[in-house]
């Protein structure tokens, strides 16, 4: 008899937690969702009652507005509050501040932080289900099921494609995301930056390391760029931007060794100019604002199948 598939989850700290089925059943969730941001009444009460708190760290444009977005698409309650807003300020421990928070009865808290392991910390401490907006070099899975989403919207499948990553790898927790969801989805996952932007267990997570850009991008279904993560340096790791726009930026030039129709894509904010050239990231192929566009999709997926399913959650 055929086993019946549920989604297991309580919190979600990462790619790595997922199998393929969860995977699959989260973007499948999620394009079921889509179409109520095209409506003309943007609302449906799927999380009527729900409290979902937004708890950022670190600044955020699109990860911060699309959960909240999204909450508020399914009628769920939402509460922002920021570190230099909150009693952080005065000295209260982060797991001081969870707690207190716990203590208002939320349903879910999405907390974005500087610290790999904060949410899977906070799960050991309060009750309601985390949700991981990026910890600091670690896993930003929302990221990651949302490049997957536009992928597979057009590509139709990842299985067999070869996926260019370039940039600061070491630091980016959207890398180590995606190449863990691209790579369980049988694509060929290839990374190129400098040596001081790359990390010796690559390979380990199911990437190729490549020497040159070129060699990265050589037939590449999808180019996807990523940013500098100068906050997680302490010092310079290139020696100028100049020569990194030189070196590494996505250029048109480049683009003549991937295939015609490649996906280009980044997960933002672009350093325009620097990790892409203007041109490219508003030219033929750009994904980048359909990447925002299915972001909320995706949050809409994650709220529902976390808070908006009753029982069964064991992880
Ligand atoms: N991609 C991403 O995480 O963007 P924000 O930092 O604006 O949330």
């Amino acid at each position: 008899m055929k086993e019946i598939y549920r989604f297991q989850h309580k919190h979600i700290l990462g790619i790595e937690q997922f199998s393929v089925a969860d995977i699959y059943h989260i973007l499948d969730t999620a394009v079921s969702f889509k179409e109520i941001s095209n409506r003309s009444i943007k609302k449906v009460p799927t999380l009527k009652g729900k409290t979902v708190i937004n708890f950022f760290f670190e600044p955020s444009t699109r990860t911060r507005l699309s959960f909240e977005i999204a909450a508020k698409r399914m009628s769920a309650d939402t509460f922002n509050i920021s570190a230099s807003t909150s009693s952080a300020q005065k000295g209260e421990t982060l797991i001081d501040t969870a707690c207190n928070l716990e203590a208002m009865k939320p349903d879910l808290i999405i907390i974005r932080h500087g610290s790999s392991g904060v949410p899977g910390l906070l799960t050991r401490h309060i009750d309601a289900s985390i949700i991981n907006a990026g910890d600091g070099t670690h896993e930003h899975p929302s990221q990651a099921l949302l490049d997957t989403m536009t992928i597979r919207e057009h590509k139709g499948s990842l299985e067999g494609l070869k996926i260019a990553l370039v940039g600061d790898i070491a630091h980016s927790r959207v890398a180590h995301s995606n190449i863990l969801a691209f790579t369980k989805l049988g694509a060929e996952v290839r990374v190129a930056g400098p040596a001081t932007f790359m990390v010796p267990h690559l390979d380990l997570l199911g990437a190729r390391v490549c020497s040159s850009v070129e060699e990265a991008v050589t037939d590449a279904d999808v180019v996807m760029a990523l940013r500098i993560q100068q906050e997680r340096q302490d010092d310079p790791l290139i020696p100028s931007l100049r020569e990194y726009a030189q070196f590494y930026g996505i250029n048109h030039s480049l683009l003549q060794h991937a295939k015609p129709n490649a996906l280009i894509m980044h997960p933002g904010p672009i350093n325009r100019g620097v990790e892409m050239n203007p041109d490219v990231a508003d030219g033929k192929g750009s994904v980048i604002l359909e990447q925002v566009t299915n972001g909320v999709a995706v949050r809409m997926a994650l709220l529902y199948l976390i808070i908006g399913q009753e029982g069964g959650k064991t992880e």
